[in-house]
């Protein structure tokens, strides 16, 4: 359960990372839709995991969950949950994360947040208030996972097109995890790309106060 370091950041270890890790996860990296057939090994899964569970959340509520499909058999249990569109590319990755939510991550209150442990009673009285904050707080894990596994030389293809139910009742039986959304994590083929879409410019959509 231990968070890996305690580091302390000097102005020798705080330095802007390389131009080619840059490009290696925001500039040259893009959503795959098609894989090459290359595996994505447990070792890997677990070294994706731990990088991307270190990036911060709320009081470190640490909502997400995850399963991994791998096997043809699991695989075969997500098809019939995805939207026809997605269908084939995830049947070729070789890795499809599920991600979930758990919405009574305050059950871990006292482990993870341990000065936070009052906020349980709190986020009981307001179903509303937990699931905002499980919500958001799952969603940026989903985008540190996306980074993470960009850093370590995979590609990804995040996907919301399927039935949220269906992978509820399969994949989180129980009722107390819901799904956000998956991600395709292996070799990206570059065959599949498409055209990389514009971007809005600073100036449409920032302003410095
Ligand atoms: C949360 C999320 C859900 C997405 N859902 C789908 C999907 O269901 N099917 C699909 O083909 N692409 C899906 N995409 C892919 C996006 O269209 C793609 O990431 C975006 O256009 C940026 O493409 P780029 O990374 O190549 O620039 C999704 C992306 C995200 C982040």
């Amino acid at each position: 359960m231990d968070a890996n370091t305690d580091a302390t950041r000097t102005d020798a270890t705080r330095q802007r990372v390389a131009d080619s890790a840059l490009d290696l996860i925001f500039r040259d990296a893009r959503t795959y839709y098609g894989w090459l057939p290359k595996p994505v090994g447990e070792a890997d899964l677990r070294a994706l995991y731990e990088i991307a569970k270190l990036p911060p959340t709320s009081s470190n509520i640490c909502p997400q969950r995850i399963v991994f499909v791998v096997s043809p058999e699991a695989k075969e249990q997500l098809r019939p949950c995805l939207k026809p569109g997605n269908v084939d590319k995830t049947m070729a990755a070789p890795v499809t994360a599920v991600l979930g939510i758990d919405t009574a991550f305050y059950e871990h209150l006292e482990t993870l947040a341990p000065h936070a442990v009052d906020r349980r009673e709190t986020y009981i009285a307001d179903p509303d208030l937990a699931w905002r904050a499980a919500f958001r707080n799952a969603t940026l894990q989903g985008a540190y996972l996306l980074l993470a596994a960009r850093a370590l030389g995979l590609d990804c293809g995040p996907m919301s097109g399927f039935l949220h139910d269906a992978v509820d009742e399969t994949f989180f039986p129980g009722g107390r995890v819901k799904s956000n959304f998956l991600v395709n994590i292996g070799y990206g083929d570059p065959a599949s790309l498409r055209p990389r879409a514009a971007r809005f410019d600073f100036d449409d959509v920032c302003r410095i106060l």
